[in-house]
């Protein structure tokens, strides 16, 4: 890992007395200062980037986060916050030392309403925890990203997270109808209203979602839930060319079929994943250069078996080659296991930048294209994946060998390209990671200087000192 000593002269550090107040808020048990537990809270998934906190304060109640933030306002330290840890942007790195709140005893589930299909929740609660308490009430909270079985649901409002579902159901800002927040001054407020509808006044409550803890600690959420889908068929669809896989995505669309998944993989993200899983339902064949894994999903298997026609229809007119049914439950589970570890997958074979972009659907084929061209003039090799559907990308580009120089500079460069590339048709930096830190370097691409401003002021406005999670995004 390379280690970056947090602290910088921005702020100073956190005196004897300030350590024992905070103590005196959560108790001596819940105040960490240990190695470990600084190293701990250090790291996020992003790279290899580690920033050691001054403390760790692991808070049981919005009351006590409250008055943590009292404290840190008057004394000027940073606080970043934590969740599961699973960030691939950053966003949770304690760059300038100071303090890190651990949101890990928010951990209750406080009411399902199930007449009124909502759900309020502490945001330590993990994704697929949530997922599968309401699931047992017959409902369904859709947004699922491949670390759900780690991420916090705080940690997906904090990220705007999406996952394979968000290309039928949307992303998490489609779901959050209200938030608690704390404020850096240690003020609570509420957002929004539990309503489906609401027209009253500026959206704070979309002003939180995405901004990755810098304005403000969300302590309690209330998500929209809808009836679990009963049904599903899941495929996947072998291509012999990459760019033919994405060509067939928005096809499929065109032909009346909304999926409640499809996912793109190109052919290293596939066998690495099966060999970072272990299994495989079917065998990918040596001609297999990508994947698509598409699901439907509802309530009349008839219904869904039709889409399904529909959709090999599209596919026969994309050179796409055997289509694999899962047609039990327990291969459902091993495609999208694979799916869901590509990320796991890549990070065993190298240290990885994470590439997020986003384009208009129908651009995908021209993004793959670009990246793999990109990295040919660069000198580096990317594996691609991600949630085609919604023209969301992932580019992984793979340290392996290359010098300091080549990582810090060249690669970055290369980037800047992509970036650039994919602003010029319409798309963006982030699907669904967020900025964080380690993407702030290329906001210029997307946003003008007016743009730039409009969200210092909006960050002063939350944050006048500046010490919320500070060097992220702005
Ligand atoms: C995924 C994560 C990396 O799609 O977003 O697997
Ligand atoms: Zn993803």
């Amino acid at each position: 890992m390379s280690t970056i000593p947090g602290k910088s002269n921005a702020f100073p550090p956190i005196s004897a007395s300030t350590l024992a107040e905070l103590s005196s808020i959560v108790s001596e048990t819940y105040l960490l200062t240990d190695e470990t537990a600084l190293r701990e809270h250090g790291h996020d998934e992003t790279e290899d980037l580690l920033y050691l906190p001054e403390a760790v304060v692991v808070p049981a109640n919005t009351e006590e986060v409250s008055a943590i933030m009292r404290v840190c306002f008057r004394e000027n330290i940073p606080v970043t916050i934590r969740g599961g840890g699973s960030g691939l942007a950053g966003g949770a790195l304690p760059v300038q030392g100071g303090l890190v709140i651990s949101m890990k005893r928010f951990d209750q589930i406080l009411l399902i309403d199930e007449r009124n299909f909502q759900v309020t929740t502490q945001p330590g609660v993990i994704t697929e925890v949530l997922q599968n308490t309401v699931k047992e009430k017959g409902l369904f909270y859709p947004p699922d990203p491949s670390s759900r079985g780690l991420s916090f649901i705080g940690g997906n409002i904090s990220t705007n997270a999406g996952g394979p579902k968000a290309v039928k159901y949307g992303v998490v800002k489609d779901h959050v109808l209200n938030l608690e927040v704390v404020l850096p001054n240690g003020e609570v407020i509420w957002t929004g209203s539990n309503t489906l509808k609401n027209s009253t006044g500026y959206n704070l409550t979309q002003l939180i979602v995405g901004s990755e803890g810098t304005l403000g600690i969300v302590t309690k959420i209330v998500l929209k839930l809808q009836p679990y889908p009963t049904q599903s068929l899941l495929m996947l669809v072998p291509f012999r060319s990459a760019e033919s896989a994405c060509a067939a995505v928005a096809a499929i669309f065109q032909a009346g079929v909304t999926p409640s998944g499809l996912e793109f993989m190109e052919r290293n993200a596939i066998d690495w994943a099966v060999r970072y899983v272990g299994e495989t339902p079917v065998p990918i064949r040596e001609e297999d250069a990508a994947h698509l894994l598409i699901e439907v999903d509802g309530f009349h298997l008839d219904s869904l078996y039709a889409d399904c026609e529909t959709i090999t229809s599209v596919l026969a007119q994309y050179d796409a080659g055997e289509v694999f049914f899962a047609d039990d439950d327990a291969t459902k589970t091993t495609l999208w296991k694979l799916r869901r570890n590509v990320a796991h997958a890549v990070k065993r074979n190298s240290i990885y930048k994470e590439e997020d972009t986003v384009v208009p659907r129908a651009e995908l084929p021209f993004l793959l294209k670009k990246v793999k061209e990109t990295g040919a003039q660069y000198g580096f090799e990317s594996v691609c994946y991600g949630h085609a559907g919604d023209g969301n990308l992932h580019v992984n580009i793979l340290r392996g060998n290359l010098s300091d120089e080549d990582w810090n500079v060249s690669v970055p460069q290369g980037i800047r390209e992509i970036f650039k590339y994919v602003k010029s048709v319409g798309g963006t930096i982030s699907g669904e990671h967020g900025i964080g830190l380690v993407q702030r370097q290329y906001l210029d691409i997307v946003f003008s200087e007016t743009e730039m401003e409009l969200m210092r002021q909006i960050k002063k406005v939350f944050d006048p000192k500046g010490i919320l999670n500070p060097n992220k995004i702005v």
